[in-house]
C-alpha cells in the first residue's frame, strides 16, 4: 500500500491514555475506528485481499487469526481470497484435538494459544493476522504453532505495529532475518 494509504487509515486508529485502557496500558490503540467506519475498513481488507492474490500459485492456502482481534479481520480477507480461516486462540476454547504453545508474555499478561490439529498442515501457506503487534508475544506463539505443523509461513501481519515493543525485532531473533518488514 502507499504511504498516502497509510496514513489515511492511521488517521483512524485512535488511542486510549492509561485512565481510559484496558489493562492500565500507557496507549490502547483501538481499531474500531477501523471497524466502525465501513469504507476504511473495506480499504484495509482490499489492501490484504490485493497483496496475496498478487502472489498467485505461491499465495497462502490458509489466513490464521488471532483470537480475539485477529477473527475481525482474518475471515473477510480469507473469504476474500477463497480460502480457509483457522482460529489460534487461547487455551480451554477449542473443541477437539489441540497443540497448546506454551505460556508467552504479551504487554499485559500472560498467555496461551492453541491450534485444533488438523487445522494446518505440511502442505499449507500461512499468513497469520492480527489487529496490532506490541512485544511479539503473541505472533511468535502463533509462528511457533504453524511452523510445528511443517506448514510454510507466508508472513504475519498486523494492522497495527508498535515499534517502540519491540515485536518486529522479537520475531527476527527468532527467524534470523529470514521475514522482511514491509509497511
Ligand atoms: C492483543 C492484540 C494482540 C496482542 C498483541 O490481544 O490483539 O493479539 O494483544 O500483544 P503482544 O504483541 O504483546 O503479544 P489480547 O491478548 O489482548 O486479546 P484480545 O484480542 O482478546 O483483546
Ligand atoms: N494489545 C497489546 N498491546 C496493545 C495496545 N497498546 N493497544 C491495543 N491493543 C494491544
Amino acid at each position: 500500500q502507499t504511504d498516502l494509504e497509510v496514513k489515511q487509515i492511521a488517521q483512524h486508529l485512535p488511542w486510549y491514555g492509561p485512565e481510559y485502557s484496558p489493562h492500565d496500558v500507557p496507549n490502547f490503540y483501538d481499531i474500531a475506528g477501523i471497524t466502525e467506519n465501513p469504507k476504511v475498513f473495506r480499504k484495509v481488507i482490499d489492501i490484504f485481499v490485493n497483496r496475496y492474490k498478487a502472489l498467485g500459485d505461491k499465495g497462502p492456502t490458509r489466513i490464521a487469526g488471532f483470537d480475539a482481534r485477529g477473527f475481525i479481520f482474518g475471515p473477510p480477507i480469507a473469504a476474500g481470497l477463497q480460502i480457509p480461516f483457522i482460529m489460534i486462540r487461547k487455551v480451554g476454547k477449542l473443541p477437539g484435538v489441540v497443540a497448546t504453545s506454551g505460556e508467552y508474555q504479551t504487554e499485559y499478561s500472560t498467555d496461551e494459544s492453541s491450534i485444533r490439529i488438523g487445522s494446518v498442515s505440511r502442505e499449507d501457506r500461512v499468513v497469520l493476522i492480527d489487529d496490532l503487534i506490541a512485544t511479539g508475544g503473541t505472533a511468535l506463539a502463533g509462528i511457533r504453532l504453524v511452523e510445528a505443523f511443517g506448514a510454510e509461513i507466508t508472513e504475519f501481519a498486523a494492522i497495527v505495529s508498535l515499534p517502540f515493543m519491540d515485536g518486529v525485532k522479537k520475531i527476527h531473533e527468532f527467524d534470523n532475518g529470514k521475514f522482511k518488514d514491509v509497511s
